[in-house]
């Protein structure tokens, strides 16, 4: 399946990876696809650099290869001039409370983590519920890539580049009844394997939830993503199924989830449950709505050192604004943050 997403902030994957980049990662997804690149490759005066691929590869980082994603197309891509982050960094600073509240704990933590078999619940307001094998779950669905910012709430940000296939198909598919007005995403709880549900941080009440409105989840920029960088995701980044929603802070991108129901009354989520003047239902990014300890004005784009910091002005929806804005129309974006 090939959606368009025609967007002023939209631009190919070729405006954000020089050409060495692009080829060598071509090269790791099959023939066909590298055919198609080869057809539209911009000519880059400056491919120099380290690629943000690096440790993608077998043998660049003993342990961390993943199979490749095979008969993947390639789709919007809406971050004009911003570099990819880099893979080391994207898998080596995250947010997965159930390995640790370091950064570097999932990328540390998460081996643990049993990805196969992996099933995933359908239920609620849905005229096809059932529990599917991971597998089969996927199998009606064409991957597509997605090159997205990532903004957490912490202020700090990431470009990178998703695998995976738009939550409405799925939706689609599974043909929400009448009643349905929201979703539930929920996630693994396994104490055995994940560490942060045995300790005694009992700040969340697991396991960890998130939610959105229909519509929102109908939105084509929202996908569940199965991989990143060409590959299928590490543990740590929420493997094997998380989801993407590109203009909202990145909590509500729950990972590694097991089960999502359709539901007729907004879902209490980890995050409003813990901390509801904090952290609302919606999410949204937004530079005017400042954090109650901080401000959301600006953000830290990764890597940046004491000395680079990298900051960078945030944008209104993370810069998705043309597509998303309309979901929020006569809604209070101060009350409804
Ligand atoms: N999903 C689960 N299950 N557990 C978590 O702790 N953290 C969230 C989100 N999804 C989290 C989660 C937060 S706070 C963020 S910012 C993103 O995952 C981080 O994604 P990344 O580590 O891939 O950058």
């Amino acid at each position: 399946m090939l959606i368009k997403l025609p967007s002023a902030s939209g631009c190919k994957e070729s405006d954000v990876t020089p050409e060495s980049f692009y080829l060598s990662r071509r090269a790791l997804l099959g023939a066909s696809a590298a055919a198609l690149a080869a057809s539209t490759l911009p000519r880059w005066a400056d491919a120099a650099g380290p690629s943000p691929y690096a440790g993608v590869e077998p043998g660049a980082a003993p342990g961390w290869f993943k199979a490749k994603l095979p008969n993947t197309q390639w789709q919007a891509v809406t971050v004009k001039g911003e570099a990819i982050t880099p893979f080391k960094d994207a898998t080596h600073y995250n947010n997965f409370y159930e390995f640790g509240t370091d950064k570097g704990d999932p990328a540390q933590n998460a081996g643990s983590l049993k990805t196969e078999p992996w099933t995933v619940v359908i239920d609620g307001e849905v005229g096809k519920p059932g529990r599917y094998a991971l597998e089969d779950f996927m199998k009606p669905y064409q991957l597509e890539e997605r090159i997205y910012r990532l903004r957490c709430v912490e202020a700090w940000s990431m470009v990178i580049p998703w695998m995976g296939f738009p939550l409405s198909a799925l939706l689609k598919q599974v043909e929400p009844t009448a009643n349905a007005r929201y979703i539930r995403f929920e996630t693994l709880q396994d104490p055995k394997s994940m560490p942060g549900q045995r300790s005694s941080f009992a700040l969340i009440d697991w396991p960890y939830a998130e939610g959105l409105r229909l519509d929102e989840a109908m939105n084509p920029l929202a996908i569940l993503a199965v991989g990143m960088y060409g590959r299928e995701l590490p543990s740590q980044n929420g493997a094997p199924l998380r989801l993407v929603v590109p203009w909202k802070y990145g909590f509500k991108s729950a990972k590694s989830i097991v089960r999502i129901s359709l539901v007729s009354e907004q879902p209490k989520t980890t995050w409003q449950t813990i901390a509801a003047n904090e952290y609302g239902f919606y999410a949204n990014v937004n530079p005017t709505v400042d954090h109650p300890r901080w401000t959301q004005a600006h953000e830290r784009r990764l890597p940046s050192g004491l000395f680079s910091p990298n900051i960078r002005q945030t944008e209104m929806f993370n810069g998705y604004g043309e597509e998303v804005a309309s979901l929020y129309t006569g809604l209070d974006l101060r009350k409804n943050y």
